[in-house]
């Protein structure tokens, strides 16, 4: 038995933990029928106060390819939230019947009071506009693979960084890796939270802000779109007047380098031409895939399974 661990945020775990993270999930991409069998007879939970369409699924993929089986609610109107029972007494019930549950909710805050009441591991999978640790798990992973490792490049960040919870997270995360540099692209209104820029100047981890993708976009070796966040609005005017602030096509595409990968959370609205879906250099959608291999890697990590794949020999080194 193991000690009972939870993601919150992504420095939750080390760069050294997240590291054999990825080499678990670069296993299970290489060889993934040596998983099927490795949650044979475990429960996940996943309770999701708040819509989504990849990361339950991709949760629930993740459990279902290792063998495991799930249960739990998109929607809170139908768990018994409506009736108005607390998230802690919903995750001491849930700890009755699943073995990990992944939880998100509109609140931030509450994945984390679900793990101070909880008998297993809780993952949060986004609390409001504050952290959203797998998708940076994701994207870590994503960047990795495409760069062959995480350190020396400028990644620009462009929409809506007050209330997008991905790159609140992701910012954290790629801290404490060497040589990067940010550039945020957002109208004023949008701006990163001072909190973040604070953190940066702490760190001195050096940083540009900017209204402007057209000029930014020249020096970047990644870009992370995002959507307007129009559920964590206070009024519809403003959603409407910000919505399609900034729309990338090819015609921005070509002042950018030629390796220059684009990235997005999903789902997109209009924040990227469908055209630019056929670049070589979009990369959402495998993102996407990464994300479940990466959610099999963190479920067998936090069950404390992973030592039995590597006691078997199963983990080939890299
Ligand atoms: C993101 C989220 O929920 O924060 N989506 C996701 O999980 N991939 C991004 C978003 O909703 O804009």
């Amino acid at each position: 038995m193991g000690t009972l661990r939870h993601l919150m945020t992504p420095m939750d775990f080390s760069t050294e933990e997240l590291e054999a993270i990825f080499t678990v999930a670069d296993d299970i991409r290489a060889h993934s029928k040596d998983y099927l069998h490795s949650c044979d007879g475990q429960v996940l939970a996943t309770c999701f106060y708040e819509p989504s369409t990849r990361t339950r699924l991709s949760f629930e993929t993740a459990m279902l390819r290792l063998g495991g089986s799930i249960i739990g609610f998109a929607d809170a109107t139908s768990s018994s939230a409506a009736k108005g029972e607390s998230v802690a007494d919903t995750i001491r019930t849930i700890s009755c019947f699943a073995d990990i549950c992944a939880m998100r909710h509109p609140k931030e805050g509450a994945p984390f009071v679900a793990a101070a009441n909880s008998l297993i591991p809780v993952i949060n999978a986004g609390d409001g506009g504050h952290h959203h640790p797998t998708q940076t798990l994701t994207d870590l992973l994503t960047i990795r693979t495409l760069r062959g490792n995480l350190t020396g490049f400028t990644i620009g960040l462009c929409g809506d960084l007050k209330f997008g919870r991905t790159v609140h997270s992701l910012i954290h995360a790629l801290t404490r890796y060497e040589g990067i540099r940010f550039v945020f692209i957002s109208p004023k209104e949008l701006q990163i939270p001072d909190y973040i820029t604070e953190m940066l100047d702490e760190k001195e981890i050096p940083y540009i802000s900017t209204r402007r993708l057209d000029d930014a976009i020249v020096g970047l070796d990644f870009l992370y779109m995002t959507r307007v966040q129009r559920e964590r609005f206070f009024n519809e005017e403003d959603y409407i007047r910000l919505k399609d602030y900034y729309i990338l096509d090819n015609a921005k595409m070509r002042l950018a380098k030629p390796e220059m990968y684009v990235l997005h959370p999903l789902p997109r609205v209009n924040e990227i031409s469908v055209d630019v879906d056929a670049d070589p250099r979009a990369a959402y959608f495998r993102q996407v895939q990464f994300g479940m291999y990466v959610r099999m890697a963190l479920i067998l990590t936090l069950l404390n399974k992973t030592d039995a794949h590597i006691n078997a020999g199963l983990l080939t080194e890299k």
